[in-house]
C-alpha cells in the first residue's frame, strides 16, 4: 500500500471518502456537497445520514461526483471525537471499500492533525484483513492511499506506524502451526536486517547458559524450541538513555498441565501479541530513524502439555535468582517475562515498558476497549498514558498497593506464580513482574483485551496491533 499526500485540487481516484460530523459538514465535505448540488446536506437534514461515529454511506455514480464511488463516514459529535474514535471510524470506511480491489482511494476527513494521524492508521488497517489463509480474500489493501490534512513528516510517521500495526496484526493472526518461537525469531531477524537493527537471538543452549530457568520451564512441555530475541535501535549516543520494550511471546497457550478448556484455548495463537507489538513498533522506530536508543526483548515459547512439562509444585530459579513456586502452569506469561525483563534490566534499559496478553482478569476489568496499566513509577506511567492518548489508544491504570503483593508470597519459595484467588488477578500478575525490574521505572501494559477481537461487527477482528502506536510515540518522545 502506497500512502501519499493529496496534492490538493483535482484528483483522479476510484474512491473518495469524506468525513461528516453529527449534523455538520466540514470544509471538504461542504465543497463536495456543492459539487453534488447539495445532496450531502439534504441527506444530513433528513437524517438519512446522521454522521454518527463509524456510520458509512455510499454514493454510487453520482453524475457530478469526482469519483465513481463517494463514501461519507461519520465521526460523531466533533467536540467529543478522540483518537480511538477517529481510528475506528476510518477503519470502518476502509472495510466498506476494500471488499473489491481498489487502485486508488482518497480520504478527505477534515480532522485536526493528531486525529488525522490516528484515522490514517485506521484507514490502513481497515483494508487489510485477517483471512491470511483464504484463497478468496474478503478485503484487499488499496494500491494507493491518498491522504489529506497532514504535513509530510506526520504523514510519513503515521503511515510507517500503520505498516507496523499491520505487521503486528499479521503475526498475531498467523496460527501457531505457522508462527512458532523459531519462526517468530526468524521474522524478527529479517525485520532487523531490513531496518538496520542489531539483532541477537538466544537458542535453548544460550538460554541455559544465561540461567533463564523461569522461561525455560514453560518451554519444557513443547516440542518447539524456545527463543529470546534482543533487538537494538541505536539512534542516539550509547550513553544516552535506553528505552526498554519487553514482549510476551507465547506462540500458543494451551495452559500446560493446568489445561485450558477448549473455548478459552481457541484464540490462544494471540498469546504472542506482546512480542508482535514490540516487533511492529521496532520496525516503525527503525524506519523512522528516530534519534533515540531503544532495546527490545521478546521471550518466545510455546506452552504445551508433554512428557517433560513443568508441574504444579515445581520450584524454579529465575535469571535474577528469585525462586518461584509454580501453582498454575497457565500463569506462564509472567514466567516468560520474568527472565526477559531481567535481560532488559541487565542490558541497561533506563525505562521499561512490557506488553503482554497476561490475564483474563484484565479483560474482566476493562473489556476489550482498553489495556490495563500497572507501574512502579507514577511519573513514567503518566508518560505512557500521555503517549497512548496522543496515539488514540485507550489505556487505564490499575492500582499497585503493597497489599496486593502479599498474595504472591510463597511458603516454599520467594514467590508463587498465582495470587490467593481470582480477585485482582491483573494486579497480582503485575506484582509478580515487579520482582524482576529492580528499581528501573517500569510500566506493564496488559493487552489481553484489546490485542485480539472476535465477533465485533464493523470492527477489524482478529489481531489489532494495539500498543504499536503508543510505543512509537514513546520512542518519539524519548528524543530530546
Ligand atoms: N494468555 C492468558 C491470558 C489471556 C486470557 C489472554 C484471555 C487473552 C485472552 C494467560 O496466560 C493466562 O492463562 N492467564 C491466567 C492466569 C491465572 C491462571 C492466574 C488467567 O487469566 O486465567
Ligand atoms: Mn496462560
Ligand atoms: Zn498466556
Amino acid at each position: 500500500m502506497q500512502v501519499s499526500a493529496t496534492a490538493g485540487g483535482v484528483l483522479e481516484t476510484d474512491v473518495l471518502v469524506v468525513g461528516v460530523f453529527q449534523g455538520e459538514l466540514g470544509p471538504s465535505a461542504r465543497a463536495l456537497d456543492e459539487q453534488l448540488g447539495g445532496v450531502l446536506s439534504e441527506l444530513l437534514a433528513s437524517e438519512e445520514i446522521r454522521g454518527s461515529l463509524g456510520e458509512v454511506t455510499k454514493l454510487l455514480r453520482h453524475p457530478q461526483a469526482p469519483a465513481p464511488l463517494v463514501v461519507a463516514v461519520g465521526f460523531g459529535e466533533r467536540a467529543r471525537l478522540q483518537g480511538a474514535g477517529a481510528r475506528r471510524a476510518a477503519a470502518a470506511a476502509s472495510m466498506a471499500i476494500a471488499p473489491r480491489p481498489r487502485k486508488s482511494v482518497a480520504f478527505r476527513l477534515d480532522l485536526e492533525p493528531s486525529l488525522s494521524a490516528a484515522a490514517l492508521i485506521g484507514a490502513m488497517t481497515g483494508c487489510a484483513g485477517c483471512d491470511l489463509h483464504r484463497a478468496e480474500k474478503k478485503l484487499h489493501p488499496f494500491e494507493q492511499l491518498h491522504w489529506d490534512g497532514l504535513d509530510a513528516e506526520s504523514l510519513q510517521q503515521a503511515s510507517v506506524i500503520g505498516e507496523g500495526v499491520n505487521l503486528t496484526r499479521q503475526l498475531v493472526n498467523q496460527p501457531a502451526n505457522v508462527i512458532d518461537p523459531e519462526q517468530f525469531a526468524e521474522v524478527a531477524r529479517g525485520i532487523a536486517a531490513a531496518g538496520g537493527l542489531e539483532c541477537e537471538i538466544w537458542d535453548r543452549g544460550r538460554l541455559e547458559q544465561e540461567r533463564c530457568g523461569s522461561l525455560l520451564a514453560v518451554a519444557r512441555g513443547s516440542a518447539k524450541e524456545p527463543r529470546l530475541v534482543i533487538l537494538r535501535h541505536a539512534g542516539a549516543a550509547a550513553d544516552a538513555p535506553w528505552l526498554g520494550l519487553v514482549g510476551k511471546g507465547v506462540t500458543f497457550d494451551s495452559g500446560g498441565l493446568s489445561l485450558k478448556p477448549s473455548d478459552s484455548m481457541k484464540t490462544m495463537k494471540c498469546d504472542m501479541a506482546g512480542a508482535a507489538t514490540v516487533l511492529g513498533a521496532m520496525q516503525a522506530i527503525s524506519a523512522l530513524k528516530l534519534p533515540c536508543n531503544v532495546l527490545a526483548v521478546c521471550g518466545l515459547v510455546e506452552n504445551m502439555v508433554g512428557p517433560d512439562s513443568y508441574r504444579l509444585g515445581d520450584v524454579l530459579t529465575a535469571r535474577n535468582g528469585r525462586t518461584i513456586e509454580v501453582l498454575n502452569t497457565d500463569a506462564e506469561g509472567r514466567l516468560v517475562l520474568a527472565d526477559a525483563l531481567d535481560v532488559a534490566v541487565e542490558r541497561g534499559a533506563s525505562r521499561l515498558v512490557d506488553l503482554a496478553t497476561l490475564t483474563g482478569a484484565c479483560v474482566v476489568a476493562l473489556g476489550h476497549e482498553a489495556a490495563g496499566l500497572m507501574t512502579n513509577d507514577e511519573a513514567w506511567c503518566a508518560e505512557v498514558k500521555a503517549a497512548a492518548s496522543t496515539s488514540g489508544e485507550r489505556m487505564w491504570e490499575l492500582p499497585m498497593y503493597d497489599d496486593y503483593g502479599e498474595q504472591i508470597r510463597s511458603e516454599v519459595a520467594d514467590i508463587k506464580n498465582v495470587g490467593a484467588g481470582r480477585w485482582a488477578g491483573a494486579i497480582t500478575a503485575a506484582k509478580f513482574l515487579q520482582e524482576f525490574v529492580d528499581d528501573v521505572p517500569w510500566t506493564h501494559i496488559d493487552i489481553a483485551g484489546p490485542a485480539f477481537l472476535e465477533g465485533k461487527p464493523g470492527q477489524i477482528n482478529g489481531g489489532t496491533g494495539a500498543g504499536v502506536a503508543t510505543l512509537v510515540e514513546l520512542a518519539r518522545r524519548a528524543v530530546r
